[in-house]
């Protein structure tokens, strides 16, 4: 069967990731893909890294929106980051260029997935970014094909893992912020500018994708009002503890007859809720549908093997010829407010 063809923008943790698990389980991936997904070229800020990997099979391309044009790839993976700068500039050249796009990057789809998705469509290919959203838990999946049918009332969640490994961390240990902070970025999960992690500004990225998923709505990122968990101190912490509650910081959509409110701000959750019992790196989303009623998403959101999981299950989706919009609905469609009868 004719391979899959892929080409590579990114080496870091999520693209490394990518091609361990591509090599690991390559046989079963080619099953359900019904044909191999090959990575025929890669591009990274630096080439003469070590990354542990066999990286001289792969063509080369040092600047990496060369690679939407590449002519042995059907389908462009962006593992770079940044709303703006090359990533954009990759998706736009490889949509025009007529040839598949998937993506981790949350803030650039927060920012332009509503243009790319039009892009997308108008040009007849796949977009899609499972791994944008809680890493390795299919929440864009579970959305959009399996409350497909559903009236949603409201999203929620944990959607930044830092942030729950530091609370977590903080609320077990007793540690300081700033020390597990460090541990949170020396195992990956941290944004290359933490800021985005403490600030709320990655969970509002996020809850931006969600919403737009769970009410048909253009993403409107710039509507999220956000908080993050910099100003928590252990003190803080203890005190909800005493009172039966645990800080997490929580993403909340939800639409009602005035429109549709988003933010993301530490939370007291009661420790009988189910989010309060969502750890360390650990991402979760809620969302109350009018059918299906209540659905629970939990697992890792951040980290190497969980956001290249979702990666690669968007290529096998691509492979087996899974075309159609990333949302909830056609990108056309999406309507600035919810309707009323949201
Ligand atoms: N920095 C992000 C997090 C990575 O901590 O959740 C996954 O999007």
């Amino acid at each position: 069967n004719t391979p899959l063809r892929v080409a590579l923008a990114g080496l870091g943790t999520v693209g490394g990731g990518v091609v361990r698990l591509l090599d690991a389980n390559r046989d079963l991936i080619t099953r359900r893909a019904g044909r191999p997904i090959e990575i025929v070229a890669i591009s990274a800020r630096d080439r003469n890294k070590d990354r542990g990997i066999d990286l001289t099979r792969f063509a080369w391309i040092d600047d990496m929106r060369d690679l939407a044009g590449h002519a042995a790839a059907d389908v462009v993976v962006e593992l770079i980051g940044g709303s703006d700068g090359p990533a954009l500039t990759l998706a736009r050249q490889t949509i025009a260029a007529g040839k598949g796009f998937v993506t981790a990057n949350k803030a650039m789809i927060a920012h332009h997935g509503l243009e790319l998705a039009q892009a997308a469509e108008a040009a007849a290919v796949p977009l899609k970014f499972e791994a944008a959203v809680a890493g390795g838990v299919p929440v864009i999946k579970g959305l959009r094909e399996g409350a497909a049918a559903n009236r949603i009332s409201r999203v929620y969640g944990i959607l930044n893992g830092t942030c729950n490994f530091i609370l977590s961390k903080m609320e077990a240990e007793g540690r300081d912020f700033a020390e597990v902070l460090a541990e949170a970025q020396a195992l990956g999960y941290a944004e290359s500018d933490p800021s985005f992690d403490i600030d709320g500004v990655d969970a509002a990225h996020k809850l931006s994708i969600l919403a737009s998923l769970a009410f048909g709505t253009r993403p409107a990122f710039g509507d999220v009002s956000a908080t993050g968990v910099r100003h928590v101190i252990a003190a803080d912490i203890a005190e909800a503890a005493a009172l039966g509650y645990r800080v997490r910081l929580v993403g909340v959509a939800e639409a009602d007859a005035h429109g549709l409110f988003q933010r993301v701000h530490p939370h007291l959750v009661p420790v009988d809720h189910p989010l309060a019992h969502v750890t360390g790196s650990l991402n979760a989303v809620v969302a109350e549908g009018n059918y299906v009623g209540r659905l629970f998403f939990q697992g890792a959101g951040a980290g190497e093997g969980p956001t290249a999981s979702a990666v690669v299950a968007d290529l096998i989706d691509i492979a087996r010829g899974e075309y159609g919009s990333p949302y909830a609905m056609p990108a056309a469609a999406l309507t600035v407010e919810p309707a009323a009868d949201t």
